[in-house]
């Protein structure tokens, strides 16, 4: 699986990391609404308190598991220091997924988005998060995610990979597009699923403070605390339109054939659909 340099080279951190069973893991491919889902899993978890959560940026409050950048803590070691029960976030396929969660039985929350939408918002994303290697032209880069060549590999087979195991492990499997057509009915299930028992007016709350504008003006949600040199949201900003259907804006007619030959090859031993 391509994966950044640094990443790479803590992986030994990583394989040996140790959850514990009062984790929740939140597991995405990139560009699937990870911030978003963190957000709101944060919120439930401080509930009574969700002002509380304005408090530390997203980053800290759900450490990034396999996250690895010279002179910065990695994601393992702010983990160790937490306290739990802990958020813990990460991008890793199923099959790569450290063993301790499995051997703690973790609890995980997945949130897929649909592959075109993520194809453009990773290209943006490329761009602005420095630490990527340069994505050539939106033309060349689609021909590299459609090839699996960018960190965390294929889309294809990171979200198929997670719904095989969603019907064999306590997941549960979230869409992006459900969270965008009614927040609060996605809210609750999250609430359910974390075990949790929240009135009415909280969760209107936290859809309230994790609705795109609150979450694009809130600084501990969108990485603007973050050096330019790591991410320099003048190139194109980290909360960047949150929308369904983008790719329609960005894809030409033929890249959208050539993609949706790709996307029905890649889908068609699958019963996932998506909304795009
Ligand atoms: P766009 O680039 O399409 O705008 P991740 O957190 O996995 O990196 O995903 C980032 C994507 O989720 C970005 O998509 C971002 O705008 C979108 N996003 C983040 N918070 C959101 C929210 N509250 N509502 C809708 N979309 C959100």
């Amino acid at each position: 699986m391509p994966i950044l340099g640094p990443f790479a080279e803590n992986w030994e951190n990583v394989e040996k990391f140790q959850a514990r069973p009062d984790d929740l893991l939140i597991c995405t491919y990139p560009k699937s609404g990870t911030t978003w889902i963190c957000e709101i899993v944060d919120q439930i978890l401080a509930v009574n308190n969700a002002e509380g959560c304005k408090n530390a940026a997203i980053f800290e409050r759900v450490p990034f598991l396999e996250y690895a950048v010279p002179n910065m803590i990695s994601g393992t070691a702010a983990l160790d220091q937490r306290a739990s029960p802990r958020i813990i976030k990460t991008h890793l396929p199923v099959e790569l997924l450290p063993k301790s969660f499995w051997d703690n039985k973790v609890k995980i929350i997945y949130v897929a988005r649909n592959a075109k939408d993520v194809a453009v918002s990773y290209y943006h994303f490329y761009q602005m998060a420095i630490v990527h290697p340069e994505p050539g032209t939106w033309d060349e880069f689609l021909d590299s995610y459609i090839e699996g060549k960018v960190c965390f590999g294929p889309w294809s087979t990171h979200v198929k990979g997670w719904w095989q195991m969603a019907k064999k492990w306590d997941v549960l499997y979230l869409f992006y597009e459900d969270m965008l057509e009614d927040l609060t009915r996605e809210i609750r299930k999250v609430v359910k699923f974390m075990g949790k028992d929240l009135s009415k007016e909280l969760v209107e709350k936290i859809a309230s403070l994790t609705s795109f504008k609150a979450m694009k003006e809130n600084k501990n949600s969108n990485y603007t605390t973050v050096p330019s040199s790591v991410m320099d949201h003048s190139i194109s900003p980290f909360m960047r339109k949150g929308v369904c259907g983008d790719w329609k804006n960005q894809f030409s007619v033929a890249q959208n054939e050539k993609f949706d030959k790709y996307y029905q090859r890649e889908m068609a031993d699958c019963d996932l659909s998506f909304r795009s």
